[in-house]
């Protein structure tokens, strides 16, 4: 690999900085590398090159900057934090961590209010798929050890969200990774093409559900997982009656159903979570993102009261009831920047905001219909996606489209050829107006 360096612009004089010992994530590092777009400051809804220009941030970050850059409330309540207890280990409690599963256990339904921190949404993931088998485990049915995802589910990183994953570059090139992951038809469908919210058709789609209790028998299935909202696919929203149906399949056959609201939680969809908005109760919920407002890494998994007192009362008197947990669980720093972070959405009223600014922002999407290269709109609350048409290499398109219009002054998060456009709740209808037009000029000239 040849050297690369860069030389940011009108900044204090400095030295080239090299780019060659960074492996940069989910990037086309050498695309990157050739052609780097850096970005050094942000506020409100903007990002700042180097060059100064101002970066409408359409995609807040990736999707957890719910409250907008740089709130001096979160970075306030962190720095006390740091300066008066800097970390908590196992076994010993620390206030804000006792403090923020309450607040969050206040936003989430019904009894999904046991809540077990993590750092991310990866980590959300894999602790829910083992609090899935711990639950049955501690209910002597040991054989249910088989999880149930969806095509095109995106569902982290990490080992056991790879084996859930239905995007196939994530799984592609890693190997079996964890046995007995079977998965449903996604729900992406022709005839919902152009529907805003929830399609018509597709509901009996969750019937692929009852085919794996067929095929491989209820007593040997833990858990489905999905998205309420596809996100990372691109807001495949569900059609309606599909939760609803999926949720009496579980019920009827004992298998947990587990929402994964990395995206859609803290009030992405109007409601602090899409359980509430499509009034469909899982057994569990990941969330992570919007959590701290990206501020701090953090996640969390809501876990119901079946599930967290079948493992509870399981477990021997004096022993360590779920044997799991992570270095950084419940990170008083993370902590910190959560409540912080559910002060503002609470303070500002943020959710009723995207609420509120959500039928505005899906007539803005929407109205790109018939812009040149669009083949498809999707969207629910202040999420949407636009799809272009591919040039033949999948993404390809897609990739030149999200540099481009970061040239054009926008970020946004692109899968494949489709551009994610979910804006943070604190926009005003002229951001959506300056969303939309860069949006129509870039993606029609391509
Ligand atoms: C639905 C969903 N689950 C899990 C994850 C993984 O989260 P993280 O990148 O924090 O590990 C993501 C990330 O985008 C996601 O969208």
């Amino acid at each position: 690999m040849g050297h690369s360096e860069f030389t940011l612009r009108n900044q204090p004089a400095q030295k080239p900085l090299s780019l060659d010992e960074l492996w940069m994530p989910f990037t086309p590092n050498r695309d990157f590398k050739s052609d780097p777009r850096m970005i050094v400051r942000a506020e409100g809804m903007y990002y700042y090159n180097d060059r100064g220009d101002k970066i409408i941030d359409a995609s807040s970050g990736l999707f957890c900057v719910a409250a907008g850059h740089c709130r001096k409330e979160i970075a306030e309540a962190v720095h006390r934090q740091l300066g008066e207890l800097d970390f908590a280990p196992f076994l010993r409690g620390h206030p804000k961590s006792f403090e923020l599963a309450s607040r969050v256990a206040e936003l989430t339904p019904g009894d999904l209010k046991h809540i077990f921190f993590v750092n991310s949404g990866s980590e959300a993931i894999d602790t829910a798929m083992k609090a899935a088998l711990a639950y049955h485990q501690a209910r002597g049915q040991t054989g249910r050890t088989m999880f149930v995802s969806r095509e095109r589910a995106y569902h982290g990183v990490n080992f056991g969200g790879v084996a859930l994953s239905g995007i196939v570059n994530n799984r592609r090139r890693y190997g079996p990774g964890v046995a007995g992951v079977v998965h449903m038809r996604h729900t992406h469908l022709d005839a919902n093409r152009y529907v805003p919210g929830q399609g018509e058709h597709g509901a009996e789609l969750a019937d692929d559900l009852t085919r794996f209790v067929n095929l491989y028998g209820a007593e040997n299935i833990a858990a489905c997982f999905v998205e309420p909202i596809a996100g990372s696919a691109g807001c495949i929203v569900p059609p309606k009656g599909y939760l609803e149906r999926l949720r009496a399949i579980c019920d009827q056959h004992g298998i947990l159903l587990v929402f994964d609201e990395v995206i859609t939680g803290f009030g992405r969809t109007g409601q602090p979570f899409a359980a509430q908005s499509f009034g469909v109760m899982p057994d569990m919920m990941t969330m992570a993102k919007a959590l701290t407002n990206a501020a701090q890494p953090m996640g969390a998994v809501a876990i119901s009261d079946r599930v967290h007192d079948a493992i509870m009362t399981a477990a021997q008197a004096g022993a360590i009831e779920f044997f799991h947990g992570y270095t950084y669980s419940g990170h008083p720093a993370a902590c910190a920047a959560g409540l912080a972070t559910l002060d503002i959405y609470r303070n500002e009223g943020l959710f009723e905001r995207a609420r509120e600014l959500s039928p505005y922002f899906q007539d803005a999407m929407f109205s790109l219909k018939g812009t040149g290269n669009v083949t498809d709109i999707r969207g629910y609350g202040l999420f949407a996606t636009i799809d272009i048409e591919s040039d033949g290499a999948p993404g390809r398109r897609g990739n030149a489209l999200q540099k481009k219009l970061f040239d054009n002054g926008l970020n946004l998060k692109n899968t494949g050829d489709s551009a994610l456009v979910a804006p943070p709740f604190i926009a005003e209808r002229q951001h959506i107006d300056q969303i939309t037009e860069i949006l129509r000029k870039t993606v029609s000239s391509l």
